[in-house]
């Protein structure tokens, strides 16, 4: 039996890992990398520290407008699925090489899998809602991480081959949060003290591209009361040169940083006071860390941390922000939203299940 995963994205780096780890191993993994993210700090790093094989194909498509990056993966993935035939591609998240791989598995009559499927936002102004929107209705099997994400797809009319097997990340956190403790000397080295800073992230297109919603976010965090720890996405980065910005950033408070690895990370969201980002992934951690979070964006796709307290969706207006910080009440309960921290072993266990029932047909 032989899969391919097809992966591009630092998130998808990290989600890709847990299923790797546990794979049986009757079933074959092929490994395409699209090379959407490219930096050493954005993928390398994350290969490595994670113990991901080495990806069987690099793509080497990097940056681009979406109709280029994503048709240059659909001629690249194409290819491989013509010569190596698998018998399941599967995707994880909603990048556009998640929408690649199931553009492209599709027309071959190929089956997709989609790891953390139903999730939606309902603005259709965001890449990632049509990427996910697609995917969800190519594919054969579809793992859910939360109750949300398959009423979603009940809706849609997708009820056949759904799966409610939880997060995936949090099997991830749970699996290398103590590592984090252990290995990583973050906070020492860029001098902080634990539940006395803020963790920032951005990278959102409607907040890196729009220069008066990322000047807001920039402004925000200038006027925050403690250290701010901003690791910076390279596209972030880009429009703050582009837009000279540099000047929100100026004060010894706000430590700005590469991209971090994923030890790294995790080590900084479990000690921050507080996070505001833009991240679907962060938000998530967040929430699994019992840290306060400030979502910078005008929706979100996370809905129940929001219901349960944990996450308070503001947008990008200073005065708000700094208000709901101030306001922020931490919600006596905390319950489990993410599942059990063994969806990568459910999703293993399904995915051989219809693996072995259409090898029958
Ligand atoms: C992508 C995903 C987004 C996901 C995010 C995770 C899409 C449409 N967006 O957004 O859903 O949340 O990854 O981080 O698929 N760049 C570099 N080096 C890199 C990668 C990117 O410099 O290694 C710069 C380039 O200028 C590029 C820009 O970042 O144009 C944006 O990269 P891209 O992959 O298109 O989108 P992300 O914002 O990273
Ligand atoms: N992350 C990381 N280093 C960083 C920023 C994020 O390791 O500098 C991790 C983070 O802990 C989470 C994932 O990357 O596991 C989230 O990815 P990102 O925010 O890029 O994308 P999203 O989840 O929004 O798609």
């Amino acid at each position: 039996m032989k899969i391919i995963t097809v992966i591009g994205a630092r998130p998808q780096f990290i989600k890709a890992a847990c299923i790797s780890r546990l794979r049986p191993s009757i079933v074959k993994e092929i490994i395409i990398h699209t090379g959407q993210h490219y930096d050493d700090n954005m993928s390398t790093v994350f290969f490595k520290q994670l113990h991901i094989p080495e990806p069987d194909y690099y793509l080497n498509v990097g940056s681009g407008t979406h109709g280029t990056q994503t048709a240059r993966m659909i001629e690249g993935i194409e290819k491989i699925l013509f010569n190596e035939e698998p018998d399941i591609v599967l995707v994880y998240g909603d990048t556009n090489s998640t929408l690649a791989g199931s553009l492209a598995a599709s027309k071959l009559h190929i089956p997709i899998a989609h790891v953390e499927s139903g999730l939606r936002s309902f603005n259709k102004k965001m890449p990632e809602e049509i990427n996910r929107v697609i995917t969800d209705h190519l594919s054969s099997l579809l793992f859910c991480p939360t109750h949300t994400a398959l009423d979603n797809l009940k809706k849609e009319g997708i009820v056949s081959n759904v799966h409610l097997v939880g997060d995936i990340m949090h099997d991830s956190v749970l699996y290398y949060k103590t590592k984090a403790h252990k290995q990583s000397d973050i906070l020492t080295r860029l001098n902080l003290s634990a539940k006395k800073f803020y963790l920032t992230t951005v990278h959102r297109a409607e907040n890196t591209d729009d220069p008066n919603r990322l000047t807001s976010i920039l402004k925000t965090i200038s006027q925050l009361d403690h250290d701010v720890v901003f690791p910076l996405h390279p596209r972030t980065k880009k429009q703050i040169e582009k837009h000279q910005l540099h000047i929100y950033l100026s004060s010894p408070h706000i430590k700005v940083t590469d991209p971090l690895n994923y030890l790294d990370m995790l080590m900084l969201e479990s000690e921050a006071k507080m996070i505001l980002t833009d991240s679907g992934g962060v938000q998530k951690e967040a929430y699994l860390f019992k840290v306060p979070c400030i979502t910078l964006r005008d929706e979100t796709e996370w809905i129940e941390t929001v219901t349960e307290g944990w996450n308070h969706v503001t947008g990008v207006n200073t005065q708000l922000i700094l208000n709901t910080i101030d306001q922020f009440k931490l919600p006596p309960k905390h319950p489990a939203l993410f599942g059990n921290g063994r969806s990568a072993e459910k999703i293993c266990q399904i995915l051989l299940e219809f693996l072995k029932s259409i090898k029958k047909k």
